[in-house]
């Protein structure tokens, strides 16, 4: 029971980007895939639970009445390679970041258009994050994770993880049963630069030969004149999904908005911007106490220090039915309330 070290009573504050502050009742670093093995055993992954990395798509309405289970199994291994591409497996405790930062460094090719996106690599395929072109599905290969239930070890297929926008089997029909153990990521030893998303080709376009080092560091110039960074704003990054709409739904709200930003994701499927409609209906930079809707990205909540995570949950709903009322459109939350 030794690698069992269970703290109680811990301050979450820390360790979610909001910066909530709410108390977890029981809480424990998870370093080993033993340890939670020995946890099952033990009963103890028979209670609530919350599986936590960066906290940075989290948003805390309450002290959590269970136990927290922070991910920090490391570890970084080539395990397969030949001429063309390159087999990677980062344990889910590893900084995301930090490792597309070693990958671009190696140029080894296809998360550069992730750089700088918060969190952990095992919480990165819960909502296959995305960002300038580029998903996390189109370099997973595969992924292990531990049934907490069960105690049964996986692996998923990239095609069996159900990626959709923002979206996975881990978010969706089988959430909160798995714990991501590793993701093995197949990586181009020749990489392939996409640089089609409009922001990133303004910048990129006229350069010859663009290489993954400069888009990675022009994805992170874009991302930081936008995005606040949590350290010195609290946020959890968009805190909605961009809506998807029939191509019904686009003319309808075109005709009445025909300066509308879309998308056309194919299969008369159209995703429209919610930055804009949010800023549309007024809310961009607005203000109230200690939360807001950011001045850059509308998209963002943040607390400007000292909110609770009901001050920002409120603030949402209000943003959603304001939205609802103007444009007819539902608002989905991307960031997760607990
Ligand atoms: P957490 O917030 O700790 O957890 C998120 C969810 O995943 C929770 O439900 C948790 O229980 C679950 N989870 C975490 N780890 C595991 C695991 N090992 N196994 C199973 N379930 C797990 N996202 C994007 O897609 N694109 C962006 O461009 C982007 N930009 C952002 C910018 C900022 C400034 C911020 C703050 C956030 C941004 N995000 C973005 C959201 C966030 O960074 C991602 O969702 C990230 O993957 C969350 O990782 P995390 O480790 O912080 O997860
Ligand atoms: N826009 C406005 N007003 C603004 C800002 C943006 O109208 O103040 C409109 C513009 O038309 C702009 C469009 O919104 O062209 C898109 O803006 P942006 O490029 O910032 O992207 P986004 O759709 O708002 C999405 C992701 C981000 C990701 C970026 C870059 C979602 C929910 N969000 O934001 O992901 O980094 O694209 O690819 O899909 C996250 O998930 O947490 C996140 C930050």
């Amino acid at each position: 029971m030794d690698m069992l070290k269970i703290e109680n009573d811990i301050s979450l504050k820390a360790f979610n980007t909001f910066g909530i502050d709410v108390k977890a009742a029981q809480f424990l670093t998870i370093q080993s895939v033993d340890s939670l093995k020995v946890l099952r055993q033990e009963g103890f992954l028979a209670k609530k639970m919350l599986i936590l990395g960066g906290g940075s798509n989290l948003l805390f309405t309450n002290d959590f009445q269970g136990l927290v289970l922070y991910n920090s199994l490391k570890g970084v291994e080539i395990v397969g390679e030949d001429k063309h591409y390159i087999m990677i497996k980062a344990w889910g405790g590893e900084s995301w970041c930090d490792f597309v930062d070693y990958t671009v460094k190696n140029n080894w090719g296809g998360l550069e258009n992730l750089s700088l996106i918060p969190g952990t690599v095992g919480a990165a395929p819960v909502q296959n994050i995305g960002a300038y072109g580029a998903e996390l599905k189109d370099c997973l290969y595969t992924l292990e994770a531990f049934n907490l239930e069960t105690g049964e070890i996986k692996e998923f297929s990239n095609s069996l993880c159900a990626f959709g926008y923002r979206d996975s089997i881990f978010k969706n029909k089988e959430k909160g049963e798995w714990f991501v153990l590793n993701v093995t990521f197949c990586l181009d030893k020749n990489p392939n630069p996409r640089i089609t998303y409009a922001p990133l080709n303004n910048i990129l376009k006229n350069k010859i030969d663009v290489n993954i080092q400069e888009i990675s560091a022009t994805v992170k110039q874009i991302r930081r004149s936008k995005l606040p960074d949590p350290q010195e704003l609290c946020n959890a990054g968009s805190f909605f999904k961009n809506p998807v709409l029939s191509q019904e739904q686009l003319n309808n709200l075109q005709n009445r908005r025909p300066n509308l930003p879309y998308y056309n994701l194919g299969n008369h499927q159209y995703k429209i911007s919610a930055a804009w409609l949010i800023e549309k209906a007024g809310w961009k930079g607005y203000r109230n106490g200690q939360v807001g809707v950011n001045g850059k990205q509308p998209l963002v909540l943040v607390n400007f220090g000292g909110a609770s995570g009901s001050d920002i949950l409120n603030l949402s709903k209000q943003i959603q039915s304001s939205l609802f009322k103007k444009f007819g459109i539902n608002l989905e939350r991307e960031v997760r309330v607990v």
